[in-house]
């Protein structure tokens, strides 16, 4: 590819995603500067400036976080805050890049300690620096002992994207107890007009947006349940102004990859500075370090999009797919897949799962999935768990005719594990009952009849990657659906002494990192999918292990699409797995047409969940269609743009999404119909992010558009002066395409 035209196309992704050009000057590797006369460091890409500065404490003060400002400009160097009064002395009232507690903080540390003389008190400094491509490392110091921090800073060229982190290092002569460790804080310029998006949930009710006006005070959101959670998910975006919208205005956000228990504080302190913080949830959290160790936190992600809340996530999705997934920056476009689960649940057979893939093969799906079951003693969610043996009743001959059966209708194979958990009723817990965890002497709280192993034993990891190891290589397996169906209770660890036992917070997710990515290193084609009883475990950790989510078990199509809007805001449809169910729906008992539960499930990556054996000739020429019009639309929906163009929260009787390609030669839109009144047209439809000058034929991929609407008209037309869809009734849907062509007739 010729250097021209890698800047056209990386002008054409900038555009698309919503950012400005000006980093296209620079060259990726060169977005990091440090000037010596004001000692202020400075990151510049993809439209976004941040910088910090060494104050005169020799602290880590931040200096500026927002749209890119010239390069001319220079930024004065960071001074301390004065003290604001006998009760605020400088030390909380200047913020800090990574704060440790000690000399009279009172707004939220970046790391606090113990050391065993009694002393809790840590100041740290800067010491030294080095910058590497895309890089920045710094060192930090207490000012009277030998505890070292490495603070990173990752800068992602394109997006503006920041990744920051924490090394903590001991290189004293005894142990340090550390009982809070965040990844990074992220200052905001100071304002009162702010205010705080977030994620919200439980089973079957994920991924709702929360909003609020950031006031003095803080607002946790956390998880203490030893993974993400379906609660709160560890990400946050903050918008300025009155009436912010949602293309348009300054949003700063961000992200924690990590998949244990964690929390994000945002703060407005007493001098209205908003301060957020995040990493490891100190609740229930210690960490003994050993002379000579290093504890390292996860990734703390910050971003900033001019273009509001829109903007922000396509920074995101465009993120996620270049630099998060395992795939990246490549990802190959997730596969139409059949799962079995609300077809058979757990009376799953070979002759019964093959009929259900020759039906899933003949309407074009290309992945065949066998949901839980298929092992040990396993009849319904009481035993089983912990036995991965192929259960002989079920299978007589084991998994193979089956998944040779499966590779012949055309579709790879993939398989149901939830490798973490195990049912008492095991032979496993029967033959390791000190696996789990416990603390002694106590009751084990079941859920849903299962406890959880102790990941962070290396006895458990070891057996957890062997019994994976051994399926994947006897199976041709393309696909695991890795399930981790409850959270935590009695995390006890008894095998070790108890001033280490809270660690397991860390070591559990570690030795869950490390088996996927050994997994993933060893069976590079084999591809994952983190289910936790749906949208459970989702966050940019396990994203950069697995390639695909599952957002919720609730399958509805009509709360899919306010589930599906709301997981959009930090997470990219490539990765959301959307299965087309049976109707009624059991989560509402919910009645649609198989057309309108496609056309909600074809806004992620497409999938079937229904039971097939009960499907009509009508509704297999229905699928048979719509899963091929999908394929000619799903680079787009995957990789592509997403503008939430009416959105279906607080009651909408409306909502439309539009996704854009890259190159912006195509687009695609959905439309959603609760239930029209009284003769209400729907609302025209304006798109968005089209190429103005480029001309776009119009293709119905399910529904009409008014009789007036031109076949082929230029991008600025659809942009400008929208398209009006017929559309009346309950529960209807459209979907249409917008491909680019070269020339205007429309009888072409
Ligand atoms: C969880 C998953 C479901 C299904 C069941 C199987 O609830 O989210 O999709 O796999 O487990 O037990």
């Amino acid at each position: 590819m010729t250097r021209i035209h890698t800047r056209v196309i990386q002008a054409a992704l900038f555009a698309s995603i919503g950012i400005c050009t000006p980093g296209l000057v620079a060259q990726a590797g060169n977005d990091i500067h440090f000037d010596e006369s004001s000692k202020v460091f400075r990151i510049d890409a993809g439209g976004v400036t941040y910088a910090f500065g060494i104050n005169d404490l020799d602290e880590l003060q931040p200096v500026y976080w927002g749209g890119q400002v010239s390069g001319g400009d220079k930024f004065a160097a960071a001074t301390k805050k004065p003290e604001a009064a006998s009760f605020d002395s400088s030390v909380t009232t200047t913020p800090n890049e990574y704060a440790g507690w000690g000399a009279g903080l009172f707004v939220e540390p970046a790391l606090k300690v113990s050391f065993p003389d009694g002393n809790r008190d840590l100041v740290l400094h800067y010491v030294s620096h080095t910058i590497k491509g895309d890089e920045l490392t710094i060192t930090l110091k207490d000012v009277e002992r030998d505890l070292f921090v490495e603070i990173h800073y990752v800068v992602d060229h394109e997006t503006g994207i920041v990744g920051r982190s924490a090394v903590i290092e001991n290189r004293t002569k005894t142990p340090v107890t550390i009982e809070e460790a965040a990844a990074a804080t992220w200052s905001l310029p100071r304002g009162t007009d702010y205010s705080l998006r977030y994620l919200t949930g439980r089973w079957a009710g994920e991924w709702n947006l929360q909003k609020q006006a950031i006031r003095p005070g803080e607002t946790v959101l956390e998880s203490k349940r030893g993974s993400t959670g379906h609660q709160n998910n560890p990400w946050f975006a903050i918008e300025r102004g009155e009436h912010p919208d949602e293309e348009s205005g300054d949003v700063w956000f961000g992200a924690l990859a990590w998949s244990g228990s964690w929390r994000i504080t945002v703060e407005q302190d007493q001098l209205q500075q908003v301060r957020v913080t995040g990493g490891f949830n100190p609740f229930d959290f210690s960490y003994k370090l050993l002379p000579g160790k290093q504890l390292e936190t996860p990734v703390f992600y910050g971003g900033y999009s001019r273009h509001g809340v829109g903007g922000a996530s396509r920074l995101l999705h465009h993120f996620e797919l270049a630099k998060i997934l395992p795939q990246a920056p490549k990802p190959k476009p997730r596969p139409v897949i059949y799962n079995s689960w609300e077809a058979t649940e757990f009376a799953v057979n070979e002759p019964g799962q093959v009929a259900l893939a020759e039906k899933a093969a003949s309407i074009g799906v290309e992945r065949f999935v066998m949901d839980d079951g298929w092992f040990g003693q396993r009849k319904d969610d009481h035993a089983g768990l912990g036995d991965w043996y192929v259960n002989k009743e079920k299978f007589p001959n084991g998994l193979k005719p089956m998944i040779d059966k499966v590779h012949s209708l055309g579709m790879d194979f993939g398989l149901w594990v939830e490798p973490e958990m195990v049912n008492p009723d095991s032979d496993l817990y029967r033959k390791h009952p000190d696996w789990v965890f416990n603390f002694t002497g106590r009751p084990r709280s079941e859920q849903r009849n299962q406890l959880v192993l102790n990941l962070a034993r290396n006895d458990v990891r070891d057996y957890v990657f062997n019994f994976l190891d051994e399926i994947l290589s006897h199976n041709q397996i393309a696909f695991l659906k890795w399930d981790y169906n409850r959270n935590w209770s009695e995390p006890g660890w008894p095998a070790v002494a108890p001033d280490e036992q809270k660690a397991v917070y860390v070591e559990y997710v570690h030795n869950l990192y490390g088996i996927l990515r050994e997994l993933r290193a060893k069976y590079p084609q084999v591809e994952i999918e983190s289910c936790s009883g749906g949208g459970g475990r989702v966050d940019l950790g396990i994203l950069g292990l697995t390639d695909e989510v599952w957002p919720s078990d609730n399958t509805d199509p009509f709360d899919r699409l306010r589930i599906q809007d709301g997981f959009s805001y930090a997470y990219t449809p490539g990765v959301m797995m959307a299965w087309v169910t049976d109707s009624p729906s059991w989560a509402n008992i919910r009645s649609t047409t198989v057309a309108y539960r496609f056309l909600s499930s074809m806004q992620g990556s497409l999938g079937v969940g229904a039971n097939l054996n009960k499907w009509t000739p009508a509704e297999f020429a229905t699928a048979k269609e719509l899963i091929s019009a999908y394929k000619g639309v799903r680079e787009t929906v995957q990789h592509g743009s997403l503008y939430r163009l009416v959105s279906p929260r607080d009651g909408s009787e409306v909502s439309v999404t539009e996704s854009v390609a890259i190159d912006k030669k195509q687009g695609v839109i959905f439309a959603f119909l609760h239930s029209s009144q009284m003769g209400y047209p729907f609302p025209r439809v304006f798109l968005r992010g089209l190429d103005a000058k480029l001309n776009y034929r119009v293709t119905s991929i399910a529904g009409a558009l008014a009789k007036d609407t031109p076949v082929v008209a230029s991008g600025s037309y659809w942009m400008s002066h929208g398209v009006d869809v017929e559309m009346r009734g309950d529960f209807q849907a459209a979907a249409f395409r917008f491909d680019s062509v070269t020339d205007t007739n429309p009888s072409h």
